[in-house]
């Protein structure tokens, strides 16, 4: 029976009209009409090629106007190989289509389990639910989860765990250039995460029959310090830009790095962590594999430079307020920890 169905994907495939819990409020719709297509002018798309070498500075420039004008960027020639693009992709559609008792496995609506797979954002706090499957994975350091991780489709656990280094690689270089480009030494930010963490996301938004009528995720800033985006070639994530919604559209080998709360409370507010969302559309299913790259829960943050807009917490005190409003789109968690 639909009604006892736990993920969306399993319910919505036969659906004709979205279910009532899945419905916006009409003045929080996505009003899918008023959305802008980005230029690359809006939305930088920044070449990595020669950030270890002649190009430093100059990309680093380029990386710190992206980080306090726009929030977001997106990187090519980043070094991850294409194949293991194209395998994270893949694999993540197979996880999708796996029979739903075995996917049920995974199943788990408690956001402190390190690895579960569950639907919308909190089932148990939320008021509407979004049109989302997701499995999520704690990633680093990757001894301590692997053996929590799925082990169908065959290699997962290798291939993801190999990703998740690959990203971690890269997340480290453009957390050294961002930290040179705040005026502090390279490895500055390195050291304020404490013992460093890394969680990932699998989304699955399944095509919706009413997409004008709600989310796949709403509008929200991301919690951790550094987001690592991929999607596959479906559009569907929107950033907020002077009051408009601006659609990033898929190109094909490029990551989506965008700056979360974090970075803006140690940048002082130099950096923002700027608000998008994930709209759904009624014709094919999407997928997107973010990385969050984050301190460890007792690392100390606050801004590197006074005065300080925002008190010193630590990270496991922010991460707990983030999980418990009662949605992704409630008050800023970023005000509650403002000096
Ligand atoms: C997220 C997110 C966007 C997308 O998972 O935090 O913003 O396009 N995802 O799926
Ligand atoms: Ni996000």
């Amino acid at each position: 029976m639909a009604a006892t169905k736990l993920l969306l994907a399993d319910l919505a495939s036969n659906l004709k009209q979205v279910p009532a819990k899945y419905i916006q409020p009409i003045s929080d719709r996505p009003n899918l009409a008023d959305v802008e297509i980005s230029e690359l002018s809006s939305i930088p798309l920044i070449d990595l090629e020669g950030l270890d070498g002649p190009r430093r500075s100059e990309i680093i420039n380029q990386i710190a106007q992206a980080c306090e004008l726009h929030g977001f960027f997106q990187v090519k020639n980043h070094g991850v190989p294409e194949e293991m693009i194209n395998g994270i992709l893949r694999l993540a559609r197979e996880f999708f289509r796996l029979p739903e008792s075995q996917r049920l496995e995974n199943y788990s609506d408690d956001p402190a389990k390190t690895t579960r797979l569950s639907t919308s954002f909190n089932v148990k706090t939320e008021k509407f639910s979004n049109w989302r499957d997701f499995l999520r994975l704690h990633c680093y350091p990757v001894q301590d989860y692997i053996h929590e991780w799925p082990t169908n489709p065959p290699f997962f656990r290798e291939d993801v765990a190999e990703y998740c280094s690959r990203i971690r690689g890269l997340v480290l270089k453009l957390v050294e250039a961002i930290s040179e480009s705040l005026g502090l030494g390279g490895d500055y930010i390195n050291k304020v995460l404490g013992k460093h963490g890394q969680h990932m996301a699998f989304n699955y938004y399944p095509p919706c029959p009413e997409p004008e009528l709600t989310y796949g995720l709403p509008g929200h800033t991301d919690p951790n310090l550094i987001t690592v985006l991929l999607q596959d070639d479906v559009p569907g994530l929107q950033v907020l830009r002077n009051g408009k919604w601006v659609a990033v559209n898929p190109i094909p080998n490029t990551f989506i790095i965008n700056i979360g709360d974090q970075m803006q409370v140690i940048s002082n507010d130099k950096y923002k962590s700027v608000v998008h969302r994930a709209v759904v559309n009624s014709e094919r299913e999407r997928i997107s594999i973010p990385t969050f790259y984050c301190p460890s829960l007792d690392a100390v943050i606050g801004p590197a430079h006074r005065p300080s807009v925002y008190r010193n917490f630590s990270y496991g005190e922010y991460y707990s307020k983030f999980w418990s409003r009662s949605s992704l789109t409630a008050q800023a968690c970023l005000d509650m920890f403002k000096a």
